[in-house]
């Protein structure tokens, strides 16, 4: 028998606090539509952040209904238990199962779902769901709710109105409590140990495949259950494409290897980019793009503290590394016209940053009514600035061309400033020509 290994009172507070902010009305969230390849061949499937945050359960088609204020107050729908399909495909905790073990006040199975929705719905005022994720879902929510108006005969009551349940959940999830920052800061230090081992494993002639592999087997190794999204594992210029994973080269003398990559943690993932020389040693042109993305990287970091709008480090980035782009000579005029017509974007494509949590891209506003909004504590977020100059670009220097440097790092906003949580990976220069192609060996078990 399997049993949650993680504290549910996290997720009983979490179902709690978010039930506050619905009085009268009811969350519908629903698990993650499984994918099946070639009939019965499957993906690895992992839960959708926003039921795992409510439920801690990782099962896929079981929806969770919570009605704050009324009896039960939580219910979930989950897959009866099956012993042939068990036998295939794993175990199932059963709707007896769930109530036992999760703490949920109701559970039925799957398939009552359409039949007992209509009655969940007919004492709330409003729906909060997410449209849009799953069709399937979608249709039978729809039902569910038109069922429960025709329930109400002639009272003259309309279709019950539907709020974006991702707005919601986002908010709750964009300010980290302590039991989450736990889970974050794991995520972020695995990952650092992976890049430095990855460092240490590169030299001219390893292949980007093989870096994959130090990354995942570190990944794995330290408690992490899968990459928290594609690996970027890029040399020389496939670096400047940002979302490069074909990651089938060798890695050659001279280059620069450029690795994003990230492992997840209790559903929580790190998000880190190092940018270091293949041999060891970076070119002259190299350095000079490397310090001055370094460069701008450290001072927004020290820029960031609570009250700071994420757009103004947005700026900075753009302004900052513009100043760069015309101090190599790639771009030239007057700064402000650079930024105004947009040509800063020719090597500097992308933002700053982003939300940084269950997702790469983690939910949670940017904006408030209208309003780019202030960073508070306990938010994280990456500062990932960088430079990209393609190879084919004649109006740069021949040795610039091909370079693309990117350096990520992850940050939780504290009371004055913040904490950077991928400290522990080095980004010095001087650090790295140490370290790059020292040599890492899996480690020995038993
Ligand atoms: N690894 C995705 C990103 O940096 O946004
Ligand atoms: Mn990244
Ligand atoms: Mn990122």
């Amino acid at each position: 028998m399997r049993k949650p290994t993680v504290n549910l009172k996290v997720f009983a507070d979490r179902r709690r606090q978010v039930g506050q902010q619905i009085p009268g009305a009811a969350l519908i969230v629903a698990a993650h539509p499984e994918h099946i390849r070639n009939h019965d061949v499957h993906f690895p499937y992992r839960q959708d952040s926003n039921f795992y945050y409510l439920t801690a359960f990782e099962e896929p088609e079981s929806v969770l209904v919570l009605r704050p204020g009324r009896q039960p107050e939580t219910v979930m729908f989950v897959r009866r238990r099956d012993r042939e399909r068990e036998t295939w495909d794993g175990f199932r905790y059963g709707p007896e199962g769930v109530e036992r073990e999760f703490g949920i006040e109701k559970v039925y199975p799957i398939d009552e779902f359409d039949k007992i929705l209509p009655t969940l719905l007919r004492e709330v005022d409003g729906v909060h769901y997410r449209l849009g994720k799953n069709p399937a879902m979608d249709q039978r929510v729809l039902a569910g709710m038109e069922a429960t108006r025709n329930m109400q005969g002639r009272t003259g009551k309309g279709l019950l109105p539907i709020m974006d349940a991702d707005e919601l959940l986002g908010e709750a999830r964009l300010i980290k409590s302590e039991a989450e920052l736990a889970d974050q800061r794991e995520a972020c230090e695995i990952s650092a140990q992976a890049h430095l081992a990855a460092m240490k494993f590169t030299k001219p002639g390893v292949t980007e495949r093989q870096v994959q592999g130090v990354l995942a087997y570190n990944f794995l190794m330290k408690g992490s259950a899968r990459e928290g999204y594609n690996y970027i594992v890029a040399s020389g210029d496939a670096a400047t494409t940002l979302h490069y994973n074909f990651n089938d080269q060798p890695c050659r003398n001279g280059d620069l290897l450029l690795i994003d990559a990230g492992a997840e943690y209790n559903y929580y993932t790190g998000d880190i980019t190092r940018t270091f020389p293949v041999n060891g040693k970076f070119t002259d042109e190299q350095a000079r793009v490397y310090e001055g993305v370094l460069n701008v990287q450290k001072q927004i970091i020290d820029f960031v503290k609570p009250g700071v709008v994420f757009r103004e480090l947005h700026e900075m980035g753009a302004s900052l590394l513009t100043d760069l782009m015309l101090e190599l000579g790639f771009l030239s005029g007057r700064k402000d016209d650079v930024i105004g017509a947009n040509k800063h974007r020719k090597y500097y494509p992308h933002g700053i940053g982003h939300w940084l949590g269950m997702d790469v891209h983690d939910a949670g506003l940017y904006m408030k009514k209208g309003e780019p909004r202030p960073l508070e504590p306990n938010m994280c977020f990456t500062v990932e600035p960088g430079l990209y100059i393609p190879a084919d670009d004649e109006s740069v220097p021949k040795n610039y061309r091909g370079i693309g440097v990117r350096i990520e790092d992850n940050v939780r906003v504290t009371s004055n400033g913040c904490e950077n949580m991928t400290s522990t990976v080095p980004k010095e220069m001087a650090d790295l020509e140490k370290i790059i192609g020292t040599g890492w060996e899996p480690t020995r078990l038993g």
